[in-house]
């Protein structure tokens, strides 16, 4: 039976952010993508707001070249904060200030990306021997529909490691991490809960496990590091961290056992052009200030365009 210690907090977090951001170039020719503004804050904000309020305050960002912006954003800007006060703009400069207040930041250097995988072996001196969570930038999570405390919830239930899972169409299945499931007892309050018995990295459609994709939240133990030592380059070249849990599978009191949590709530991808489009309509238009005018407005220039 793997060793369950359900008093352990976990209060660390890491977020890969050492990604080109091809996808969005020009944008980012000299700006990390995690800095893309989704409405009036950075896509990166979100998921540490994420992690922050779920209790991980203590966050480690694995950058790379060309992202000292992302250690600005989460640093003081003290002129800006001086000129803020002096000009009596006591809204903007809570808003400038709650990127710095959130969490304990830290940051790791990938020298050579080689895949995520990789990224998270990175962090592994600061996570040292406590179990942790790792947030993928390029999923935004809605805030009004947490994942974190149900995967925290699990991990301290059933001990070992535990993904987020969402069922996506079977034809976007290639998108993503595949996992293949099995129900576990009935136990109240974990009825969205599986085990996973196996996972494939971008699996072609005809020999997907399943359409339970992984999206980018997990709950890892330490044991995952000595299986990312060994874990050879897969898809696509890159050490993947699928491949790591992939083995904690198939050893259940190291690491194991590997749980899923469904997800049904919101989230948008945006690490993707249309993706982001959407994530910043959605969430332009659930805003407050913003959400009543732009709304009237999308309104009328849906109907122009069905015109
Ligand atoms: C990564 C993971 C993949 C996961 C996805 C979720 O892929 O490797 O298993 O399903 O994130 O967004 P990426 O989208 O970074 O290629």
């Amino acid at each position: 039976m793997p060793n369950i210690d359900s008093s352990a907090v976990i209060r660390k977090a890491v977020i890969p952010a050492a990604g080109m951001g091809t996808r969005f170039l020009p944008a980012t020719k000299a700006m990390p993508k995690e800095m893309l503004p989704v409405v009036d804050e950075p896509a990166i904000q979100y998921v540490v707001e994420e992690a922050a309020a779920a209790g991980l305050t203590e966050i480690v960002m694995v950058t790379g070249r060309n992202k000292r912006a992302l250690e600005d954003h989460f640093d003081r800007a003290v002129e800006l904060e001086g000129m803020l006060e002096e000009k009596g703009r006591f809204d903007l400069l809570a808003a400038v200030r709650e990127s710095t207040e959130m969490a304990n930041m830290h940051y790791v250097r990938q020298a050579h990306p080689r895949g995520l995988g990789d990224a998270v072996l990175t962090a592994a001196a600061f996570v040292g021997d406590e179990p942790f969570a790792v947030l993928l930038g390029d999923d935004l999570i809605d805030p009004r529909d947490p994942i974190l405390p149900d995967m925290i919830a699990a991990h301290k239930k059933f001990g070992g490691t535990v993904l987020a899972l969402m069922e996506v169409p079977v034809s976007e299945i290639s998108l993503y991490g595949a996992a293949a499931v099995a129900p576990i007892a009935p136990t109240a309050g974990f009825e969205n809960v599986v085990r996973i018995t196996g996972l494939v990295e971008k699996p072609p459609v005809e020999s997907a496990p399943s359409n339970f994709a992984v999206i980018g939240r997990y709950l890892l133990t330490p044991e995952i590091f000595e299986v990312l030592e060994k874990t050879k380059p897969g898809r696509g070249g890159e050490i993947q961290l699928t491949d790591a849990i992939q083995e904690l599978t198939q050893r259940p009191d190291r690491g194991g056992p590997v749980h899923g949590v469904i997800f049904t709530g919101r989230r948008y991808d945006t690490g993707d052009k249309l993706g982001y489009l959407q994530a910043v309509v959605k969430l332009a238009v659930e805003r407050e200030d913003l959400g009543p005018s732009f709304s009237a407005w999308l309104r009328k220039f849906v109907q122009e365009l069905a015109e």
